[in-house]
Formats: structure tokens, C-alpha cells, sequence
């Protein structure tokens, strides 16, 4: 295990009913805020009205931002960061899923910001201040609700780019997971997919001293196995959506990275599909994850995919390490088949059109410094691969 720091400054107040506390919590630090949302399912659900009535007991005053994008653009954030200025907010509430917070993180950051927001995704500017954060976390998949990551598109230029800085941590988090239930089947889905694929890239990495990490790893993997499918049965069930819920969040929040060097390869490779063709994100990692593990796949790194098949999909001990490793590849396929996600980019409309420059666009230094070093090449291989 390498050294490492850790600290996740955010309040959680996970259960039912939990936005009782919303009001408390943001008048604590904020009186005039932002109110950011997607498309209207928060009107559907419930969470509009129990943020607003919220923010009315507790003399919050708000100015909404509606109509976040999935896969949040550029465009928004900037019109969030006019509104902050113009009508001098001091703090951001995000009622939504992971796209709703990145863009209200983006927001927050920028309001504090002289230059343009888009720094931060081109890596030009790092935040150093943000504006209050709270969110009402309606999806469990990104575990925004819990790091300081935002990602971001900007569709004029087929950029997807990720930012992340202390500062962007969100100050309070409600977790309720019957607010999930209204999700569709297809959400559910591709955000169980997002929740497996973030454990598995921490997972894989050159360090595998990590005890406690690796085990933990494992649970969120079993508890995705499990509480995936009967979420997608049985909507209403609570203890499944509350499973998947804190899965989600601990899958990312920096506690199964601590100490070894992770790449986010196939997250890098997903990100050139978001921009380039707008794909949903669990979706796109279903696709792509078991090809990753089958290029990646080599007497070095069987033994590891041997563990997981054992620790995940239950494989018998005394198998062959080579054939532990290929069925459980082939079981992680097989799983995401089973939740009804696409296995091929062709289902998705994406072809070979682009596959060089998104893989050019796609490797980091990162890459080198991952599980199995990959080229651009190897890159497109991947992509080729899922077609
Ligand atoms: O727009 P609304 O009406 O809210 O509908 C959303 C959207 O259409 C809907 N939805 C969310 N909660 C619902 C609901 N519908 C009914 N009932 C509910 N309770 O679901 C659709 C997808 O929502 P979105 O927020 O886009 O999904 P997700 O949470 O998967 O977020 C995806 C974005 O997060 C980024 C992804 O790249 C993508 O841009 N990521 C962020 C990360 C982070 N901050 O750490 C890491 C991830 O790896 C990921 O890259
Ligand atoms: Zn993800």
C-alpha cells in the first residue's frame, strides 16, 4: 500500500424521509440558492415539492435552473453560473442524478470563478473555492453524491472531461432510496452498470495489498449481482434500491482507490463515446468492461480475474486459474445481458467512423500507469471488439 490522505467532508443523511433535514442544513450555510434539475422526473417523484416546502420553512430563497442535460453540457453550466452572479446566490442545491450534481458542482466552482467554467474540464484551471453544495440524490450510479468529481460535454467539440477538486466535495447529501424507485428499468440498469464498473476499475490495479479495499470491493460487487436484478423486478423494493444506493457511493468516493494507482481505462474510453455519440453511461461501460477484461486478459493478469470469478460469481475453487478467469468474464457479460443493456456499440449506432480519434483522445498518462499499460492502439483493439 502506498501513503494516502483521506477525508469526505460530506454529511450523508441516508432513509426515508430524510429531506426533513434539507432545510436545516442549507440555511445553515446559504440563504438565496440555485435549485438545479433535469428533465421533471424530480416533479413526478415527490422531490420537488419536498425540496421546495424544504427551503420554505427554513426562509430559503431559490432561483430554479431546470433542464440539465444527461451527460450535462458546458452550455448549462454557464447559464447557472449568470443566474448565481445575477441574483447573488450563495449556495447550489442539486435535486437529481449524477448528471443534476456535476452540473451543479461545474456551477458552484464557477461562480467563484473569473474565467470561463470549461477550464476546469480542459484542465486549465483548477477550483480552488465553490459555493455550498447540497444534493438530493435521485439515481444510484456516479456517487457524485459523495466525491468531488464533475464531468462535463461540450457537444461543439465531441469533448466529455472530467474535473475534481476538494472544494466541489458536496457540503450535504440526502440519500433516499425510495426516491429511486420511479426510475425506469433501463436506468436502473445502466446505473448498476456504472456502480460495478467504478468497483472494478479501483479493483484492478497494479497494487492488490489492499486488503480491506479488495474485500470491500468485492461485497459492492456481490451486493450489485444481487440487488441489480431485483431492483429491475421489483421496483418498489426498498432494501435493494437502499443497497445499490450506498453501494453507489462507496464504490467512488476514494475509499477503494486509497493507496494504489488506479487508470479509469474503460471510463477514459466510455467518455469518448458520451462525446462523440451521446451514449448513456452505465451503457456504454457494459459494452465496453467485459472487452476490456478479455484484451487485458494474460498468464500475468489471470490470477486476479481467477479472484474475482471466486469472490463474485462464486466459482468453484479448484477450477483451472485460466478457465476461473474466462467464465468470469464471460459471467460478467452474461450479467449485463441479463439487466437488458446492450452488448454491442453497433445496438447503440456506433460504428468504426471515429474509433482512431476517440482512442487518440482517450489515452492519459494514466494509461501507463494502470493495470495493463494500453497504446492507442490497444485502445481501438477495445473498441473494434465491442463492435
Ligand atoms: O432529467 P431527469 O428528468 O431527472 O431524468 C433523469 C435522466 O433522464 C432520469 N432520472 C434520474 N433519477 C430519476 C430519473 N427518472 C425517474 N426517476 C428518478 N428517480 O435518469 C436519466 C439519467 O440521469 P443522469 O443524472 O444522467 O444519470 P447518472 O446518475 O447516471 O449520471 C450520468 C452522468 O454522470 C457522469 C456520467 O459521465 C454522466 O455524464 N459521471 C459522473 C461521475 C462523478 N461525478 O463522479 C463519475 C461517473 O463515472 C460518471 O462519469
Ligand atoms: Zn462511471
Amino acid at each position: 500500500m502506498k501513503n494516502f490522505t483521506y477525508a469526505i467532508t460530506t454529511v450523508v443523511h441516508f432513509g426515508k424521509g430524510q429531506i426533513e433535514k434539507l432545510g436545516a442544513e442549507v440555511a445553515s450555510r446559504s440563504s438565496r440558492v440555485l435549485m438545479v434539475y433535469g428533465g421533471g422526473s424530480i416533479k413526478r417523484n415527490g422531490v420537488y415539492d419536498g425540496a421546495a416546502a424544504q427551503l420554505r420553512a427554513h426562509g430559503v430563497e431559490w432561483t430554479e435552473l431546470p433542464g440539465v442535460e444527461p451527460n450535462p453540457r458546458i452550455s448549462t453550466v454557464r447559464e447557472g453560473v449568470r443566474l448565481c452572479r445575477e441574483k447573488g446566490l450563495d449556495g447550489v442545491l442539486a435535486l437529481g442524478g449524477g448528471s443534476v450534481i456535476d452540473c451543479s458542482k461545474a456551477i458552484a466552482a464557477g461562480a467563484l470563478y473569473d474565467g470561463d467554467p470549461w477550464d476546469f474540464s480542459a484542465g486549465k484551471a483548477a477550483p480552488e473555492k465553490a459555493l455550498p453544495l447540497f444534493t438530493v440524490l435521485t439515481m444510484a450510479a456516479t456517487g457524485s453524491e459523495m466525491d468531488n468529481i464533475a464531468v462535463i460535454s461540450n457537444p461543439d467539440s465531441n469533448e466529455k472531461e472530467a474535473f475534481g477538486a476538494p472544494c466541489c466535495l458536496p457540503a450535504v447529501s440526502i440519500l433516499d432510496p425510495s426516491y429511486t424507485c420511479s426510475l425506469p428499468a433501463s436506468q436502473t440498469a445502466a446505473g448498476t452498470a456504472d456502480i460495478i464498473s467504478h468497483t472494478l476499475e479501483n479493483y484492478f490495479s497494479p497494487i492488490e495489498t489492499n486488503y480491506l479495499a479488495d474485500n470491500m470491493a468485492e461485497a459492492i460487487l456481490r451486493a450489485c449481482v444481487l440487488y441489480g436484478p431485483r431492483a429491475i423486478e421489483a421496483p418498489d423494493d426498498y432494501d435493494a434500491r437502499a443497497n445499490l444506493m450506498w453501494c453507489a457511493s462507496w464504490a467512488i468516493n476514494g475509499f477503494l482507490d486509497m493507496g494504489k494507482p488506479v487508470g479509469w481505462s474503460v471510463h477514459r474510453m466510455e467518455h469518448e463515446l458520451s462525446a462523440f455519440y451521446d451514449v448513456t453511461h452505465g451503457v456504454g461501460l457494459a459494452i465496453l468492461t467485459p472487452n476490456w477484461m478479455r484484451y487485458v486478459l494474460s498468464e500475468q493478469t489471470e490470477a486476479r480475474f481467477a479472484r474475482y470469478g471466486e469472490a463474485v460469481w462464486g466459482l468453484d475453487r479448484t477450477l483451472p486459474q485460466r478457465e476461473k478467469a474466462e467464465t468470469a468474464i464471460q459471467k460478467t457479460r452474461e450479467f449485463f445481458n441479463s439487466l437488458g443493456l446492450p452488448a454491442t456499440l453497433t445496438e447503440v449506432g456506433i460504428d468504426s467512423t471515429h474509433f482512431a480519434e476517440m482512442a487518440r483522445k482517450a489515452r492519459t498518462a494514466n494509461f501507463d500507469r494502470t493495470f495493463v499499460p494500453l497504446s492507442v492502439e490497444d485502445i481501438q483493439e477495445i473498441y473494434k471488439m465491442s463492435l
